[in-house]
């Protein structure tokens, strides 16, 4: 059952080529255009929305988190994260154009229903993006995008998430072909890159060796921070997150903007920082400007592993080890970045002897408040 893997975690960790390329099959038709008649909500209802909500908790928000990115630059739409339990308790602005996107592998994770709840009883169109056919929370929502990752048995949510994000791709990249102008070509071209991505991922999992070895090597840290921009800041907080679960192991994700508002203080010689290094091609300069924080903290003694794409020699000058992930562009690249971070977190935990699938006070889902 563990396709002759140690862990599950380990199988589902290499299962996230199928759980991509499973959650795209069926959705587009010969044209490369998104066809996604299971929500059976009328397009013009789709057409009407004029502002996203994402309701999530732990990794799903994280997803939730990239989704924000990526569907205001394809749809140019306003999206909001919420996490799930703050939302419930709070005075949402909602009206029957705001459409709330839940996401939840499990679909039963009671924050992230009562929040779905809450939703439609102030009248917002409620879509659940959800890995769990037949559970509560699609049960409770207008409309349903199934993630197609297969059941995910370890506790720490990895193909899961890959697949929520591919999904928030796919609706973002819908509301974007709905409103058919010229957002519409650039969504056939992004989608087929997407096709692309179950390949690389394939890649990268063949190359993660040196991970696995400084994993190995690190059984006695006691912290590690992960700094990213952008769509890199979500999977940086991920990274931790794993880290924390997997490990029991102090972490912290920052956006790397915030270094010299404060953060910068924790590094001191030898502290480990994962980097998320984007794109050279990302707009806005980032890559030069997350190459500068490396270049910061480097500077103050960090140790730094950085994430970087093939063929990006700009980092190489400040970087103690340079991980490095398959091309893709800017908006994709969560699907490629995290996976280092997961191999990373497994092999930290698996080095300190620790139950991998099953890590102390966790359950799969979390059913109560
Ligand atoms: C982290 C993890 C949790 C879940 C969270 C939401 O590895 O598994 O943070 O992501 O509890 O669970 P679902 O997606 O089932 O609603």
């Amino acid at each position: 059952e563990k396709g002759g893997y140690d862990t599950f975690m380990e199988k589902e960790i290499h299962d996230q080529p199928h759980a991509v390329a499973d959650t795209l099959l069926g959705r587009t038709d010969e044209s490369g255009r998104l066809v996604l008649d299971e929500l059976r909500i009328p397009e013009e209802k789709l057409r009407d929305i004029d502002r996203v909500t994402i309701v999530a908790c732990g990794t799903a928000a994280y997803a939730g988190m990239v989704a924000k990115y990526a569907i205001e630059h394809w749809s140019r739409i306003p999206v909001e994260v919420a996490l799930a339990h703050e939302f419930r308790y709070c005075d949402p602005i909602v009206s029957e154009r705001t459409l709330v996107v839940s996401i939840s592998q499990s679909g039963e994770t009671m924050d992230t229903a009562m929040a779905v709840k809450h939703a439609r009883d102030l009248g917002a169109l409620t879509i659940s993006i959800c890995n769990t056919h037949g559970s509560t929370i699609p049960r409770e929502s207008d409309a349903v995008l199934y993630t197609h990752a297969g059941p995910e048995i370890a506790v720490a949510s990895t193909k899961a998430f890959l697949a929520q994000i591919t999904a928030c791709y796919v609706l973002g990249l819908y509301l974007a072909q709905l409103k058919g102008d010229t957002y519409a070509d650039s969504a056939r071209d992004v989608l087929a890159e997407l096709q692309e991505v179950p390949a690389k991922i394939e890649e990268l999992l063949g190359r993660l060796g040196r991970v696995r070895e400084i994993a190995y090597f690190m059984a006695d840290t006691r912290s590690v921070l992960f700094l990213g921009r952008q769509v890199g800041f979500p999977v940086a907080m991920e990274g931790a997150l794993k880290l924390k679960e997997l490990a029991y192991i102090h972490a912290e994700g920052f956006a790397a903007g915030e270094l010299k508002h404060g953060p910068i203080a924790l590094i001191e010689p030898g502290q480990p920082v994962f980097v998320i290094v984007p794109g050279p091609d990302t707009p806005y300069g980032l890559h030069g400007k997350v190459v500068s924080n490396i270049q910061e903290i480097r500077a103050r003694g960090a140790r730094t592993l950085v994430i970087a794409q093939d063929g990006d020699e700009a980092v190489v000058p400040f970087a103690d080890e340079v991980i490095r992930v398959p091309r893709t562009s800017p908006m994709l690249q969560p699907l490629l970045t995290v996976v280092p971070l997961q191999v990373f977190a497994l092999e930290l935990s698996t080095a300190k002897g620790l139950d991998v699938d099953q890590p102390r006070n966790l359950a799969k889902s979390v059913t109560v408040e």
